[in-house]
């Protein structure tokens, strides 16, 4: 085959097609739009086999040398913009291997020695995912630490506790933040623990059944570097099972899916604080935006457009299961439909994280507004029944006694610390007045210092671990 013909794709897989592919066929099954952006793992991939290729004698050494050159041209093109991409050469493989002929001549087309576009895509996606996951883990990172440093600072801030949405218990809003650090540190032990399993080479399954020719598939690993934490080279070990599953993708988008829904989480509670009814805290000016009506109006949109992208990660999560429910062995062309809901899944994700680390560190937070809310849902008649228990009371009798206190407080429209003495002790008469420690907000954060509590004495334990561990 000359290399003009090459440009002609269906006479690029076989003599056998004697008519033209219909127009809208070809549009159909191109992926060129898509996953030329995995044109470097694509070509990272196809310098190891070569490099192999001509370490096993497979092909020459001048020939390894031309596709090497030629490979540095392909680069260069693409860099620069230079290179032309073709709809007729289907995918991104096709259309370098073609441009690689034009330059090499018969190396070029020496390359696909034992090696087929199934176990190449595979291979592709999973080094480019490498490379994605190393960059999310870092960005996961900043994020830990934008929320540490914004704990730091608000350890003492008292914030009403919520479950039900109804004021519970008092927190610390350092203790609160912090809460987030845990969510995203699992987020990135995820993210590590699917990295082994990407980190593995399908290069040399070839089509489905392996291949005739005497490949070295561990040196090929080595060179790409898909080892384990000992160095020791991670190989596919089934043609088949390599070629076809793609669970590593789905593996992915799930820990992603997870990490967009702490990220909803922490966008709903913000926007929550920052409505006029939480008055909590304030989102600076450049992450929010305007009515084009409403003069008055600067809006969370920031936060809430997170929410709504998390929506779509999840969507991309199930697209990706379904593809693979009930695929025959070996590749299927549905496969290729794992591209676009993974590159969004990524894109998605990286920029939520991007923006959120910086949207944390411009957050005011309202100290006084946050204490007078949860000064006024009766947070501290837990620590009432505590406190009787200390008297020797059994918890259930104490948490009946103190809800008797709580409907007198309500009826009087007073908070329980402003009940006085000789009222609190017709509930019970051990009441003494060292009570009203007990009944303070910060008496009641100070007295859960137990770990992973909200003292701000465990707040700041935690802050200190989190910083050794993401070394800051
Ligand atoms: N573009 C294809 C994909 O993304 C590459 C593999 C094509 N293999 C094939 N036998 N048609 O899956």
């Amino acid at each position: 085959m000359t290399s003009s013909q090459l440009d002609k794709k269906s006479q690029a897989w076989s003599a056998l097609f004697s008519e033209p592919m219909n127009e809208l066929v070809k549009r159909y099954t191109a992926s060129v739009s898509f996953d030329k952006r995995l044109w470097q793992a694509d070509i990272e991939g196809s310098l190891a086999h070569a490099e192999m290729l001509a370490a096993q004698g497979i092909i020459s050494g001048p020939d390894h040398a031309a596709i090497e050159r030629g490979l540095a041209q392909v680069r260069a093109e693409i860099e620069s913009g230079g290179f032309e991409w073709k709809l007729d050469l289907e995918d991104v493989h096709l259309n370098i291997e073609a441009r690689l002929t034009q330059l090499a001549g018969d190396a070029g087309k020496r390359l696909h020695t034992g090696r087929s576009r199934n176990d190449q895509v595979a291979t592709d996606v999973r080094l480019w995912l490498r490379g994605e996951i190393d960059l999310i883990a870092a960005l996961l990172v900043d994020l830990q630490r934008a929320l540490v440093a914004i704990a730091e600072k608000n350890v003492e801030v008292i914030l009403p506790g919520f479950t039900h949405l109804q004021v519970a218990q008092p927190v610390s809003f350092g203790h609160h933040m912090l809460a987030y650090v845990e969510m995203f540190s699992r987020d990135a032990e995820r993210m590590q623990d699917v990295r082994k399993r990407v980190n593995c080479l399908p290069l040399g399954a070839a089509a489905l059944a392996g291949t005739s020719y005497p490949l070295d598939r561990e040196r090929v690993a080595r060179t790409l570097a898909m080892v384990d934490d000992q160095g020791a080279p991670c190989v596919c070990q089934n043609s088949l099972d390599a070629v076809s599953d793609r669970d590593f993708a789905i593996e992915f988008t799930a820990a992603a899916a997870l990490a967009m829904i702490h990220i909803s989480r922490l966008s709903e509670e913000l926007v929550l604080w920052m409505s006029q009814s939480f008055g909590f805290i304030d989102i600076a000016d450049s992450f929010c935006t305007g009515s084009s009506i409403m003069p008055q109006k600067k809006n969370p949109d920031v936060p809430e457009l997170a929410r709504g992208k998390t929506g779509r990660v999840v969507g991309h999560l199930m697209g990706l299961i379904t593809l693979m429910k009930g695929q025959p062995l070996a590749y299927n062309k549905d496969n290729q439909e794992d591209k676009e809901p993974l590159f969004d899944t990524v894109d998605t994700l990286k920029d939520t994280l991007r923006i959120f680390s910086e949207l944390v560190g411009g957050i005011t937070v309202k100290p006084q507004a946050m204490e007078t809310a949860a000064s006024k849902g009766y947070a501290t008649a837990t620590d009432l029944a505590d406190y009787l228990v200390k008297q020797g009371l059994p918890f259930r009798d104490a948490h009946e006694t103190v809800a008797h206190a709580v409907k007198a407080a309500i009826s009087h429209q007073v908070d329980l610390s402003e009940l006085p003495l000789t009222v609190l002790q017709q509930f019970h008469p051990g009441i003494g007045k060292d009570v009203y420690d007990v009944l303070s907000l910060r008496g009641s954060l100070n007295a859960r210092n137990v770990l992973g509590g909200t003292a701000p004495a465990q707040v700041r334990q935690q802050i200190q671990r989190h910083r050794i561990r993401l070394g800051s």
